[in-house]
């Protein structure tokens, strides 16, 4: 299956006054079309920086200053701001960790939904937008009594809820998902992860999901990329990656999940004093 997104040897870099950072530096990974690939990783491991610069959200003093990024064979890299902006929200679905980054406070859930569907498909009767609107929040589990409400009338949850259904309004090909349920308590994550997870099966859309969680990414990823200092240092599918994990920065990422019935949550074993880049890389898809 040829892939919908390839990534080779991206390098996003930030000029500070304390020199250059390499927040992304020399990043691989393609994702298939109904595939499923996590980028996990500590916090300040380029996670964000490399969805931002597929999405072509970079911002100085950033800059995505080498590598290829080919969606649909077509290289972003050169698109311009106004066919990124065209790209994003309608063949990428972009759903970030605070769902207030994507609404807008003054106006009501109802109408903004509706915005998307008058937008990508302007065909539409008013009373068919309503309708598709009224669907897409039911398919996140909203009810039809908060296609009025405000956005602070809702919870977090149920805010980021209303981000997945604009996101699936569009039907995009791929769904950029950048630390989606960090900010929501447990139930509610895991409440977020199976309706992402089940929509994303339904309507066999590609998923890129970004998290510093381990656990999650056992539930959602068919293949992983782990990430430290802005480079891959293990790519894997999942089932190898849990049953086999290879390199020493992964096992010490998963020893520091804590085990069920274990009582104390043991202090992540990601010793600060190893540079995990000195070991080789463990590239296995
Ligand atoms: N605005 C910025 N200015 C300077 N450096 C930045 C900026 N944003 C991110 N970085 C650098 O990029 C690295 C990766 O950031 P990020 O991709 O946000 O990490 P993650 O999402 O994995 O937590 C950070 O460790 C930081 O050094
Ligand atoms: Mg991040």
């Amino acid at each position: 299956m040829a892939n919908l997104l390839e990534v080779t040897d991206l390098q996003t870099y930030f000029s500070t006054k304390n020199g250059l950072v390499k927040a992304v530096d020399g990043v691989s990974f393609s994702v298939a079309p109904g595939q499923s690939v996590c980028l996990v990783g500590e916090s300040g491991s380029g996670k964000s920086m490399s969805a931002w610069s597929i999405m072509g959200l970079v911002k100085p003093p950033g800059k995505v200053v080498g590598g290829q990024i080919l969606f649909k064979g077509q290289n972003l890299l050169e698109f311009s701001p106004k066919q990124m902006q065209a790209l994003r929200g309608s063949q990428i679905g972009m759903v970030f960790q605070e769902p207030m980054t994507s609404l807008n406070p003054s106006y009501t859930i109802g109408y903004q939904v509706a915005e998307v569907f008058k937008i990508h498909q302007p065909i539409l009767s008013a009373a068919q937008v309503k309708e598709k609107s009224m669907q897409a929040l039911g398919q996140v589990g909203l009810g039809a009594d908060k296609f009025n409400a405000y956005p602070f009338n809702l919870s977090g949850g149920q805010r980021q809820r209303v981000v997945i259904a604009m996101a699936m309004a569009c039907a995009p090909d791929l769904l950029i998902a950048d630390e989606p349920t960090t900010a929501l308590d447990v139930t509610i994550q895991a409440q977020i992860l199976d309706l992402m997870q089940g929509l994303q099966q339904s309507k066999q859309m590609a998923m890129l999901f970004i998290t510093h969680d381990l656990g999650v990414v056992a539930q959602l990823a068919d293949v992983v990329v782990v990430l430290y200092k802005g480079e891959v240092v293990e790519k894997a599918s999942a089932k190898d990656l849990f049953n086999d994990p290879r390199h020493p920065y992964t096992r010490a990422l998963l020893e520091a999940i804590p085990k069920p019935g274990q009582r104390k949550v043991r202090l992540a074993s990601v010793d600060e004093n190893v540079n995990y880049l000195d070991f080789p890389k463990e590239i296995r898809c």
